[in-house]
């Protein structure tokens, strides 16, 4: 298929653009660099640097078989500290986009939404099924989306599937995570363990979890791209399907930074720290729907796998 991925500069979207070109796939990749590094952009693939928002109405006439839409403002404080930036970032330059594929008759989208449309869920795992009110402006932008596509899919016939990731991390050979403001705990414990941080900050030790500290669903970037190549087979004209992407188990603050121990030889000093406001003690998602529907499992679902990958990148990446 002819695939245009944006935001295939950043983490997710070059790991995903990698496994598509991979996969025989011809990509054209979107990225205006804002978060992103040109260097991540897979060999294989066109690039076009600019704004998707002002670029979909040039490039989408070419054809093209599918969209898978990565490029997003993606940091919950920012968010609620500028929540114009995500707004338009999010909703009114995804709303372009949806036009632009209306307009161009593109027939598949596939969109990296997200467990923060959830909120505080009430059970767990997370099914698709629960109830979705977002706790932070990011999460709203997401599920504005998500909902502006259940619209699309009605309306004309778009083939739209959201995947609602959990926490994803791991790394693809030379494709990892690079945030230049890193918010996400694997990244942050691997900082200090190359020397680039004293310590980690452990938000709340009360929580009623195993160990006291919070519980999250670390899904490796790999088997969340290949989820994407499902999902583009899947798509379905006229329907908007949602799944929930993790790898099912979940795993305390505490034992994140035990495996990173383990992995790197660091010792690894913590800091406690006040809990966060809104964070829910046990975040894992149900993937079952993906399971079952698209017969996807997840091949690198070990903890210390998921580091390990994660590491390898970060020491190279480090020179160290
Ligand atoms: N990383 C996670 O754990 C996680 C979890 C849930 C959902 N997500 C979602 O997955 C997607 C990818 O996340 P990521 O961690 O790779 O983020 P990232 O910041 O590394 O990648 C986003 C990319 O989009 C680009 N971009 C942003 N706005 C753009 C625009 N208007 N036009 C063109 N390019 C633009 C950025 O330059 C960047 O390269 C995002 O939509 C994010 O909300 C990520």
């Amino acid at each position: 298929m002819k695939l245009l991925v944006t935001g295939g500069a950043g983490y997710v979207g070059s790991v995903c653009a990698a496994r598509l070109i991979e996969a025989g796939h011809d990509v054209v990749v979107v990225d205006d660099l804002s978060t992103g590094h040109v260097d991540a952009v897979p060999d294989g693939c066109r690039f076009v640097e600019g704004d998707i928002a002002e670029i979909a109405d040039t490039l989408l006439p070419e054809g093209f078989d599918g969209v898978l839409h990565f490029a997003a403002k993606s940091l919950v404080a920012e968010s609620m500290r500028e929540p114009a930036k995500y707004w338009y970032g999010n909703v009114v330059t995804s709303l372009r986009l949806l036009e632009a594929i209306r307009r161009h008759s593109v027939p598949r989208l596939v969109f990296s939404s997200t467990a923060a449309t959830y909120g505080e869920p009430e059970t767990v795992p997370v099914l698709e099924t629960a109830a979705t009110r977002p706790t932070n402006t990011y999460g709203a932008t997401k599920l504005a989306i998500d909902n502006a596509m259940t619209s699309y899919a009605a309306a004309h016939g778009l083939a739209a599937v959201s995947l609602r990731y959990f926490n994803v991390a791991g790394a693809h050979g030379r494709f990892g995570e690079r945030h230049t403001t890193e918010t996400h705990l694997i990244p942050i414990v691997l900082q200090v363990a190359l020397g680039q941080r004293d310590s980690v900050a452990i938000y709340g030790e009360d929580y009623p979890t195993g160990d006291g500290s919070c519980v999250r669903d670390y899904i490796h970037v790999t088997d969340l791209a290949d989820a994407h190549l499902l999902a583009l087979d899947h798509a379905e004209p006229g329907e908007h399907q949602i799944y929930n992407l993790g790898n099912g188990t979940g795993f305390s603050v505490k034992q994140v930074i035990e495996t990173c121990r383990q992995v790197t030889g660091h010792e690894i000093p913590v800091t406690m720290a006040a809990r966060r406001p809104g964070d829910p003690a046990v975040l894992v998602a149900s993937s079952d729907k993906a399971r079952t529907e698209f017969k996807w499992e997840p091949a690198k679902a070990d903890l210390t796998e998921i580091v390990r990958d994660a590491w390898t990148f970060t020491k190279a990446r480090a020179g160290a």
